[in-house]
C-alpha cells in the first residue's frame, strides 16, 4: 500500500476550545491512528506573528496548543509533531516559492481583499494597517505543505484557496525546476460538526463566544450554564431544531443518548436540567484528558523536550530536500560546477520506460528518450511483473544503457534481447 502524507498547522494565537477539539483535534487524531498515513501535524508559530503583537500571548498559546494535542492522545512516536519555527528550512523554502508566486495570485487571496475593501469601505488607503506578513501568508503556508510533499491537507473551507495556491506555486516551480513537489489537496470533513458557541453562533474566538477545552470542572459548568437558550419554562416541549445546547451534547453523545435528550426535550425537560446533562456528558469525555493537560502545562520542559525531538525527525526530511532545492534553483557549491553540467547533460540523455499493455492481454514496455522518440519496443510478456522485472534490470544497467543507446542509429528499433546481449558485451568488454 501507498503511504499518504497527510498534513495539517495550527495557529498559535489562542487558547484550545470545544470547537478547535470536535472540528479538529479530535478527527485529526483519529485519522493520524489509521494504517497507510504518515501525518504532520505542527504549530504554525510564524503563522501566528501575522495576526498577534503580544509576544506572551504567542508563547502561552503554543504551550496550550502542544499541551490540548498530547492530552488528546496525539502520540509524538508515530505522528511528526513540530513547531514550526523550530525548522528553519520553512522559511527558506518560503523564499524560493516567492520567487515562483505572481503577485497577483497573492492579490486575489480572500484574506488580504476582504482587508483592502474594508479600507475602501472605510475611505481609507487601501493598504492601510496591512502588513506585507498577511500578503505573504499564502506562500509561507504553501511552504509549510510543500516542504514535506503533503497529499492531503485537512483544513476547513476558508483554507481552500489556499492550498489551491499551494498547488500553484508547487506547479510553477516544477514546470521552471524539474519534479519536486506533489501537488496537495485540501481535505475537508463533511461529517464533522461546526460546534455553535454560547450566543448559538460558530464557536469562534473571533465571536467571543467560545468554551476553553481544558476549562476547570467548575468554570466548565458555569460556561455551559451560559448557552443561550429560548423561555421556554420547564414542562413546555423545546426545539432540538436551533439549539445550540442540543447541537454540542450531539458532538459529545451517543446516537442513543442523544435520542434520548430529544424525547427528554419533546417531554418538556427544563433548560437548568439538560444543561446538567450537557454539562456532566462533556466533562466525562474531558476530565481524564483535562488531568494530563494540566500536568503538562505544568511541565512545559517535558513539551519543549518533546517539540525539539519533533522538529528533528521533521529535519530528517527537511534537510535533505532543502539541499535539493537549493540546488535545483541554482545555490550551489562552485567547484561542484564542471560535474553538474556532464550529470545534467546525462539526465537529459537518459531515456525513460512506460509500461502498458496491449489489445492482445499481453503487457510491454517502450523506451523513449528525452524528445519523445522511441527507442526499444520490448515483445509481449505474460504478466506485467515479468515487464516491470525487465524493466527494473535494464534500470539498475542505466549508465551502460545510455551508451548502448548512443550506438543505436535513431529510429532503429530493438528488442530487449538485442539491447541485452549488447549490454553484455560491453560490459564484458570492460571488465
Ligand atoms: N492557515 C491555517 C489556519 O488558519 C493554519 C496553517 C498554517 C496551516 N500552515 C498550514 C494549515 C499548513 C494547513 C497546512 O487554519
Amino acid at each position: 500500500m501507498s503511504i499518504v502524507r497527510v498534513l495539517t498547522g495550527i495557529t498559535t494565537s489562542g487558547t484550545p476550545h470545544l470547537g478547535n477539539y470536535v472540528g479538529a483535534i479530535r478527527p485529526a487524531i483519529a485519522a493520524s491512528r489509521a494504517a497507510g498515513v504518515e501525518s504532520f501535524y505542527f504549530l504554525a508559530d510564524y503563522h501566528a506573528l501575522i495576526k498577534v503583537d503580544e509576544p506572551a500571548r504567542i508563547q502561552r498559546s503554543t504551550l496550550e496548543i502542544a499541551a490540548s494535542w498530547i492530552a488528546c492522545g496525539l502520540d509524538p512516536e508515530r505522528v511528526t509533531f513540530y513547531r514550526q519555527s523550530d525548522v528553519p528550512e520553512i522559511p527558506e523554502l518560503t523564499w524560493f516559492l516567492t520567487c515562483v508566486c505572481g503577485k497577483g495570485l497573492l492579490n486575489r487571496a480572500h484574506a488580504y481583499k476582504a482587508s483592502v475593501d474594508k479600507n475602501k469601505a472605510a475611505g481609507a488607503d487601501e493598504d492601510a494597517d496591512v502588513t506585507a506578513g498577511l500578503f505573504m501568508y499564502p506562500v509561507l503556508m504553501a511552504a509549510d505543505i510543500l516542504m514535506f510533499n503533503a497529499h492531503r491537507v485537512p483544513v476547513g473551507r476558508d483554507q481552500i484557496q489556499h492550498i489551491e495556491m499551494a498547488r500553484d506555486m508547487a506547479a510553477s516551480f516544477n514546470h521552471l525546476y524539474g519534479e519536486h513537489f506533489v501537488l496537495p489537496e485540501a481535505q475537508i470533513e463533511e461529517s464533522v460538526a461546526t460546534l455553535p458557541g454560547l450566543d448559538g453562533r460558530k464557536m469562534s474566538k473571533s465571536y467571543d463566544n467560545t468554551i476553553p477545552l481544558f476549562a476547570p470542572r467548575e468554570q466548565l459548568k458555569k460556561l455551559i450554564a451560559g448557552i443561550k437558550t429560548d423561555s421556554r419554562a420547564p414542562g413546555e416541549p423545546k426545539d432540538t431544531e436551533g439549539s445550540a445546547l442540543f447541537q454540542i451534547y450531539q458532538a459529545f453523545a451517543t446516537p442513543a443518548e442523544t435520542a434520548q435528550l430529544r424525547q427528554a426535550y419533546a417531554d418538556g425537560i427544563a433548560w437548568a436540567e439538560a444543561k446538567t446533562i450537557l454539562f456532566e456528558r462533556i466533562d466525562h469525555e474531558v476530565a481524564p484528558m483535562r488531568a494530563a493537560y494540566e500536568s503538562l502545562i505544568h511541565h512545559p520542559e517535558r513539551l519543549e523536550e518533546l517539540l525539539k525531538a519533533g522538529a528533528a525527525k521533521a529535519q530528517k526530511i527537511a534537510t535533505p530536500f532543502t539541499t535539493k532545492v537549493r540546488h535545483a534553483v541554482g545555490l550551489r557549491d562552485l567547484r561542484a560546477q564542471a560535474g553538474d553540467k556532464k550529470d545534467k547533460a546525462a539526465k537529459a540523455a537518459l531515456p525513460s520506460f512506460k509500461q502498458y499493455r496491449e489489445a492482445d492481454g499481453r503487457f510491454y514496455f517502450k523506451l523513449v528518450d528525452a524528445q519523445g522518440q522511441l527507442l526499444l519496443q520490448s515483445e509481449g510478456f505474460a504478466s506485467p511483473k515479468e515487464a516491470g522485472q525487465t524493466v527494473k534490470r535494464l534500470q539498475d544497467l542505466a549508465e551502460p544503457l545510455a551508451s548502448v543507446l548512443q550506438e543505436i542509429p535513431v529510429k532503429q528499433l530493438v528488442t530487449t534481447q538485442v539491447l541485452e546481449s549488447a549490454l553484455q558485451q560491453l560490459l564484458a568488454a570492460r571488465d
